[in-house]
């Protein structure tokens, strides 16, 4: 389920050096399969222009409420009436006041006071200097902004185009397309807090060797993304894979397995479902030399012995939250081969209501993947698509359930 797919948006630029970022926003936006209208103030014009967001969308931009190209003349009409929601990104210190204030002396403020209030959301996202987003008048602004049913989504933190430091610079695009889908999902986990195990666990032999295996962790963010989308309280335990944490979801780091076990247990207690989709390693070596072995020239190898480790599901699963019921355990099953037999073996070894099994080698690094599900009444096949879209639909099987 990808959210933005067929809906229609007005993307706003008001001036701001983050126009750079709304062409980056409005590709990611066409990309997911979202039409997308742009209109653009005289001063986004000085940073950006109409050319490459025309390129960019596919459709000519408008620049200007006396545009002729409308049979009626009404572009603000014409505009705000037919999205599905209006997004000003950026939008400026300035651009904000004019909204505050019902102005409307051209065409983007003109269509936001013109827009069915109750059909058209209107979801803005702020670029300044520091000093202008922490000026009374602006903080001001937006209180009153969110008052009117406005969707002010955050500021960015960090160094800033003037080379200052600190609050109010544009959310990166990627990151305000995560916002944007967010507010198109139906919250069907909302209050529920959600624990997703991810990626694959290392198990050190010495400080520059270990074992680990080939998870790289897309699979459990997607679902700690769609879980967070949907408007759960999502915590992530990531083992060591290089991925950008999904919007608004808490993430803790771990490496081994009985790390990966220790934080699981620290914070299961509060979750109303858990999902283990990482690749935890079953084994570990039996020594942790201290430095670095080294070879001695005789052409003998060092003889590795293994431990098992600890069984984080099933230890889950066996709780007495899990056994009450307050608490719904998902697993995973990685299988090279007779998908169905054991994922279904699995499931019942593990003591979970349900099992997702897939096909490790072909799915580990790759953006898509199949999935089947398993539960006490049989399997259902979530055929081959990209993973997020696959986690949305698993979040919506899983909310379903509880
Ligand atoms: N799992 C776990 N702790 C372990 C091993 C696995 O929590 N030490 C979880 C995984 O996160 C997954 C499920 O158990 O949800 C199944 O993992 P998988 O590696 O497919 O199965 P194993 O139990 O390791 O069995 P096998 O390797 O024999 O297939």
């Amino acid at each position: 389920m990808n959210t933005l797919a067929g809906k229609h948006l007005v993307l706003g630029l008001s001036g701001g050096i983050a126009c750079y970022k709304a062409a980056e926003l409005c590709r990611a936006l066409v990309k997911t399969g979202a039409t997308v209208q742009v209109v653009m103030t005289d001063a986004a014009e000085h940073f950006m222009t109409a050319v490459t967001m025309q390129a960019l969308s596919g459709r000519v931009v408008f620049t200007s409420q006396w545009d002729s190209r409308e049979g009626n003349n009404m572009a603000h009409i014409n505009l705000s009436r037919e999205a599905d929601a209006i997004v000003v990104a950026p939008a400026s210190a300035d651009f904000m006041a004019k909204l505050l204030h019902g102005r409307a002396d051209e065409l983007l403020s003109l269509l936001c006071l013109a827009r069915p209030r109750d059909q058209v959301p209107l979801i803005v996202a702020p670029a300044m200097n520091r000093e202008m987003w922490s000026n009374p008048a602006t903080q001001r602004n937006v209180a009153q902004l969110k008052a009117d049913g406005i969707h002010v989504l955050d500021v960015g933190q960090g160094e800033q185009a003037c080379g200052e430091t600190g609050d109010g610079r544009m959310l990166e695009a990627e990151e305000i397309l995560e916002d944007l889908q967010a507010f198109f999902t139906p919250q069907i986990l909302l209050g529920k807090a959600v624990l997703v195990t991810a990626g694959p666990t290392y198990e050190a032999i010495d400080p520059v060797r270990g074992i680990t295996n080939l998870s790289s962790g897309k699979m459990g963010f997607a679902i700690a993304r769609a879980a967070r989308q949907a408007g759960a309280d999502v915590t992530l335990i990531a083992g060591p894979v290089s991925l950008p944490t999904p919007r608004g979801v808490k993430r803790l780091d771990v490496r081994s397995a009985r790390d990966m076990h220790a934080q699981v247990h620290s914070q299961v207690g509060q979750a109303d479902v858990f999902i283990s989709t990482a690749a935890v390693a079953d084994w570990r070596p039996d020594t942790q030399a201290e430095q670095k072995i080294k070879k001695d020239g005789s052409g003998k190898t060092p003889k590795l012995g293994f431990f098992e480790n600890p069984d984080i599901l099933a230890s889950v699963a066996q709780s007495d939250r899990a056994l009450q019921g307050a608490l719904f355990c998902v697993g995973f099953a990685a299988e090279s081969h007779d998908l169905l037999l054991h994922a279904t073996a699995k499931r019942i070894r593990k003591q979970v209501p349900l099992l997702v099994g897939n096909i490790g080698p072909s799915t580990f690094g790759q953006d898509d993947n199949a999935l089947l599900l398993v539960d006490a009444n049989g399997a259902r096949e979530l055929p081959f698509a990209s993973k997020q879209d696959l986690a949305h639909d698993l979040i919506a099987d899983i909310a379903r359930r509880l």
